[in-house]
């Protein structure tokens, strides 16, 4: 028998996960309220960010159903630091570094879900439809990225 209680770090992960979630709503939220309109770069800025705030929203719902799925409860003191940007660019440079801090996350995520596999420790969970779940948010999460990176000037 493993002594890994996979189940239990799995939820783990996911509130740490829910934290990267609240961080990048804040962030993306502060932005778009604070960005200066000084450009047609900017503007853009403040249409992404905006955007971008409620699809890290629906990230954060779609974890914390995860988490109740694997036995946990949503809880936890999250420490959340937002910065409170002006420049565009700054923004998109902040951003870019939360969304591959996420996706490294999320990534910690699919190793655990395959080690609790390999040791047949998530045969009563629906792991395969996590790690579905997860693979597409990383792909959101490049997704989201990748629009960040087009807009730098
Ligand atoms: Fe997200
Ligand atoms: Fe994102």
């Amino acid at each position: 028998m493993s002594s890994v209680n996979y189940k239990n770090e799995i939820v783990k992960k996911l509130h740490e996960a829910l934290e990267m979630e609240i961080g990048a709503i804040m962030q993306y939220q502060s932005n778009f309220l604070n960005v200066k309109l000084v450009s047609f770069q900017a503007e853009k800025v403040y249409d992404l960010f905006k955007d971008l705030a409620k699809d890290e929203v629906e990230d954060l719902q779609v974890f914390s159903e995860w988490i109740i799925n694997f036995g946990g409860h949503v809880n936890g003191n999250f420490k959340v630091n937002v910065k409170p940007l002006e420049d565009a660019n700054e923004m998109l440079k902040l951003g870019i570094q939360m969304e591959l801090g996420g996706i490294a996350k999320y990534r910690e995520i699919l190793d655990l879900i395959n080690q609790g596999v390999r040791e047949n420790a998530l045969s009563d969970v629906d792991h395969e439809g996590l790690y579905h779940t997860v693979v597409h948010i990383i792909m959101d999460e490049q997704e989201h990225a990748r629009k960040m990176e087009q807009l730098l000037s």
